[in-house]
């Protein structure tokens, strides 16, 4: 078959690079994709942006696609879903109203509640006021989340009541029309993407991220800075609860209001201390870097899995198989990300990396002129598998350090929780 990938980070790379493993697919297209994409056999980049749906699907009838696969949330909350089955294409990832799970936090909280599924207290504020006394009234540390996508700039987890004021002055001043201020919480951040056909649901391996900037974790939040999986925090009882209390309870709750969810759920889970899984968050989408540790472990067909659950068949599929052993992938970001930072440096030593066996996913890189040049704020990420955790860190930083250009940045301490 044909599949087109729908993106260009390093999470779309990873999806086509895997899609390509499968017996079943000839060949992959992306819109618009990276570097890396460019350069992989039997993929094809088309500078199509993610948001002209009209020109998709000019591109899938013209090569008779058989399957679409979309990357980022902001196409999916635009409907590119609804848009193209109206045209019979065969999509994953979920329809605008099932995506609206990651583009609004109050809608998502609500539907958290109808299917009791643990998470913070919470309230949603529309008024600016009755907000700064929810805060006062609460106390700190507290958390400050705006109610639509904002590019993971959206929350504040505020440790003075001055930084959640402010917080909830700047966001109504950015034009979000609702707030929703949370309970902080602390234990151990896991992510779980689940695979869903809007009947049945196959979590993946659970992932940990590290979000922030800094070493020790400290710093301004990113998109990510590095991944493992699985993460031995989850052991198999507590995979049992976040199917249990998660992942059926959610399905349940989007079934029960009439939504047909055919993609990615993935939870944002914070482990409290007790153990018990709290969802801070769903995305409606692959994680990004979690795609580029946890894809290289599956040893099903990516291929048949997403388009079992884009034709509501993922029930007729055999359990998914993995591999033994442990991810880890480490981004490589520009310096200054992420704030300002520069684009265009030559990267090299890719190919000696990947000479030492670790896959290196593009995100922020084009081509050009047969040179590979940084592109965006994350720029790669280094994923190797080993027989255990330890090694696979030593692979991973080993391979990280064959790769340079201008003013590149990672984080030494990808794995240090487990450490
Ligand atoms: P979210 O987009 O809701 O996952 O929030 C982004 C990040 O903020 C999370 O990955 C956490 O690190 C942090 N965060 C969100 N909600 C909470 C919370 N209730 N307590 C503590 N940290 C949180
Ligand atoms: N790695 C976090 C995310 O994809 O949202």
């Amino acid at each position: 078959m044909k599949v087109l990938v729908v993106g260009n980070g390093g999470r779309e790379h990873a999806l086509a690079w895997k899609l390509l493993q499968s017996d079943t697919v000839e060949k992959v297209f992306c819109t618009p994709g990276n570097g890396g994409t460019a350069v992989l056999n039997n993929c094809e980049n088309v500078a199509i942006a993610v948001d002209d749906f009209e020109s998709i699907l000019k591109l899938i009838q013209e090569n008779s696609i058989d399957l679409v696969v979309v990357g980022p949330e902001l196409p999916l909350s635009l409907g590119i879903t609804d848009y193209l089955q109206l045209y019979n294409v065969s999509v994953f990832g979920p329809n605008r109203e099932g995506a609206t799970i990651e583009a609004s936090k109050s809608w998502a909280k609500d539907l958290m509640i109808e299917g009791g599924i643990p998470t913070a207290k919470s309230a949603t504020f529309t008024d600016k006021e009755e907000a700064k006394n929810y805060i006062y009234q609460e106390g700190v540390p507290i958390v400050v989340k705006a109610d639509g996508l904002a590019a993971g700039k959206g929350v504040v987890v505020a440790m003075s009541e001055h930084e959640a004021l402010r917080a909830i002055d700047e966001l109504f001043a950015q034009n979000f029309s609702k707030v929703v201020v949370e309970e902080f919480l602390t234990g151990q951040e896991v992510s779980v993407l689940a695979l869903t056909d809007g009947i049945t649901i196959r979590p993946l391996i659970p992932a940990q991220d590290h979000k922030q900037i800094g070493e020790g974790d400290t710093g301004a939040n990113t998109g990510g800075m590095g991944v493992y999986a699985p993460t031995p925090i989850v052991n198999s009882i507590l995979n049992d609860r976040i199917t249990k209390e998660v992942l059926d309870p959610i399905l349940k709750a989007l079934q029960k209001r009439g939504i047909d969810y055919r993609g990615v759920l993935y939870a944002g889970l914070m482990i409290t201390p007790e153990g018990i899984p709290k969802t801070l968050e769903f995305n409606c989408r692959f994680g990004d870097p979690e795609t580029q540790a946890v894809l290289p472990m599956l040893k099903t067909s990516l291929a048949d899995v997403l388009l079992a659950c884009a034709q509501q068949k993922l029930s007729d599929l055999p359990p998914l198989e993995w591999h033994e052993g442990s991810a880890v992938c480490v981004v490589i970001a520009a310096g200054g990300y992420p704030g300002s930072y520069e684009k265009g440096k030559v990267i090299t030593g890719i190919l000696d990396a990947e000479n030492q066996g670790a896959t290196v996913f593009h995100a922020g890189t084009k081509l050009m002129q047969n040179e590979i040049i940084t592109d965006g704020g994350r720029v790669l990420g280094v994923t190797c598998i080993a027989k255990d955790f330890q090694s696979a860190i030593a692979d991973t930083y080993s391979a990280v350090e064959k790769i340079s250009f201008e003013d590149m940045y990672y984080r030494r301490d990808i794995g240090h929780r487990i450490l």
